[in-house]
């Protein structure tokens, strides 16, 4: 009795553990470190806000930036406000994420990438129901699409690196694609 006691709690004890190891290594992408410094950091979305930020911070880190967003006077202060508060000269390119063309031709103009930030994006709050098709559209033109033609127009030149370093896609995202596929769900499940 006492001898099946212990292997039961061996077994509480020791199965989670053995069941989180092995899905630590077993679950893929792993995270991993990007030495930013002196690599080429490229973010859409990067005139204001989140992308701005994110640009000042990579540019005081020592990386090479170029900002991608439609507004050129937008673009410029950015540049102006990150030299003001860095001494550093970042990149600026302007396109709409829309247009892969445009995208692709900027891309281009920047130079070989290593890390990306997909960082545009536009958000129309409120319920699905109350919003117009064009405003959803919308989201999913710029958030969606414009991520995977930035993406597009970027990958070929991350796959030809010769210098063999890690290269790096981030998306930036939101909680409320979550809360409002939970309640989608929700919903689906309910009818
Ligand atoms: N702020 C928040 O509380 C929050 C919360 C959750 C998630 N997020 C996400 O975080 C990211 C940044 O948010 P934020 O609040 O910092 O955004 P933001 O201040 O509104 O800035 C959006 C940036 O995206 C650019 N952009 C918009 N449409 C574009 C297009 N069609 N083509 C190219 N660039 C375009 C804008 O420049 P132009 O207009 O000149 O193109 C601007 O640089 C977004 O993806 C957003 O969904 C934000």
């Amino acid at each position: 009795m006492a001898e099946s006691d212990l292997s039961l709690l061996l077994l509480c004890v020791f199965f989670p553990i053995f069941l989180l190891v092995f899905i630590k290594l077993i679950v893929r992408p792993r995270p991993v470190n990007i030495p930013i410094k002196s690599r080429h950091v490229f973010i859409t979305g990067g005139s204001r806000g989140i992308g701005l930020a994110l640009a000042r911070q990579a540019a005081a880190e020592g990386a090479r930036v170029t900002v991608l967003a439609r507004n050129l006077e937008k673009l410029e202060e950015a540049k102006a406000s990150i030299r003001l508060s860095t001494g550093i000269d970042v990149g600026i390119v302007s396109a709409d994420v829309r247009d892969f063309d445009a995208v692709k031709k900027a891309v281009e103009s920047a130079g070989p990438i290593d890390v990306l930030v997909c960082n545009q994006g536009v958000y129309a709050s409120g319920e699905i129901e109350n919003l117009e098709v064009k405003e959803i559209k919308g989201m999913i033109d710029v958030n969606l699409i414009g991520s995977f033609n930035v993406v597009k127009a970027v990958l070929p030149g991350m796959k030809n690196r010769i210098d063999r370093k890690p290269v790096s896609i981030a998306f930036m995202s939101s909680q409320s694609g979550q809360v409002d596929y939970d309640l989608l769900l929700a919903f689906l499940v309910n009818i």
